[in-house]
């Protein structure tokens, strides 16, 4: 089975699970043309995480740009590329990236086919602007032939029930009965993994898959592209591949896997995961597990009791 080869550090079509430590740009140059399915990522937005050195935005944008001419190249014919973003922020002004990002894909001959919002409802609260609660992921395609898959991927619907009212079918459900298609905001993975932040202090020791990276995916919301945009064996790439989520989602679906990272801590631990998956003790939210709902009795729901005068004398 896929998920048990072994780990080799260079690519080679042969191989099954690839974890390369390079710099990307330069790694790139060396992979075969028409090569992977699915290349998705989130690259570094140049905000001054610790992984990388904040740089004026032109010059950001410029490197981007050479390293998505290098992935155009080596996607396939029939294969998607998923840009992962959110906000480039300067002296307090946003930069929204998915706005800087489109014209590059679009300049190399890529077509858009959704602008996927990823809605979450925890995080920093801004005190000088409305809180940032969403990031966006750009799917684009090299050509008008590409795989989608819907069926892998739908999710419940919310009147199953519905039926056709009149003609031929009336009388008869109207919808799917494998569910009805997931649309372009995607809310439901990200819930419980940020719901950590509210009622668990140190995410980092509680989330079932949070490692020491600062900005890792939910596994699920890479194995929701996996499904829709590839089929089994085929090749999926993240050129900024971190501790290697996307790997993990790729071969979780019988899919090959290459990550890329520059950082020796992030590839050590992406292959430790990697051995963690094989061995069956890598924790991971399910896929599709519904998202949690407070009660209302926790007690981070409830109203400190030092509020409830402050609010009562402010509606005097
Ligand atoms: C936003 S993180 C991606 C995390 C990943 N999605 C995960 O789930 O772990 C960006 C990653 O890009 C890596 N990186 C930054 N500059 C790089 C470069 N020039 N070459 C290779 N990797 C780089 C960083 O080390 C970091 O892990």
């Amino acid at each position: 089975m896929m998920q048990h080869h072994k780990i080799s550090s260079s690519f080679d079509k042969e191989e099954s699970i690839v974890v390369r430590q390079s710099d990307t740009l330069q790694e790139l140059k060396f992979l075969p043309e028409n090569t992977f399915k699915l290349i998705v990522s989130s690259p570094p937005y140049n905000i001054g995480k610790e992984y990388e050195k904040q740089v004026a935005l032109e010059q950001y944008l410029e490197w981007q740009r050479e390293i998505i001419t290098e992935l155009c190249r080596i996607v396939s014919d029939d294969g998607s590329i998923v840009w992962q973003v959110g906000n480039f922020v300067h002296d307090g002004e946003v930069f929204p990236l998915d706005i800087y990002f489109y014209p590059i894909f679009k300049a190399l001959g890529m077509q858009l086919r959704n602008r996927i919002v990823w809605h979450f409802d925890h995080g920093l609260h801004a005190s000088k602007r409305f809180s940032g609660r969403y990031e966006v992921l750009l799917w684009f395609t090299k050509t008008k032939n590409y795989t989608f898959n819907l069926d892998p991927v739908r999710v419940p619907s919310k009147y199953p029930g519905k039926l056709h009212y009149k003609g031929e079918k009336a009388g008869q459900p109207s919808g799917n009965p494998l569910g009805k298609n997931p649309s372009d905001y995607w809310t439901l993975i990200c819930q419980e993994w940020e719901q950590g932040l509210i009622e668990i202090p140190n995410v980092k020791a509680n989330h079932p898959e949070k490692t020491s990276h600062p900005c890792q995916f939910p596994i699920e919301l890479i194995e929701r592209c996996v499904l829709a945009l590839t089929n089994e064996d085929d090749w999926v790439l993240d050129p900024f591949g971190g501790v290697g989520s996307s790997l993990i989602a790729s071969i979780r679906h019988k899919r090959r896997g290459m990550v890329i990272d520059r950082e020796n801590q992030y590839i050590e631990l992406a292959k430790e995961r990697i051995r963690a998956f094989q061995n069956g003790v890598l924790k991971i939210r399910p896929l599709g597990k519904p998202v949690h709902k407070p009660t209302g009795k926790e007690k981070v729901a409830q109203i400190p009791s030092a509020w409830i005068e402050q609010q009562q004398e402010s509606l005097l």
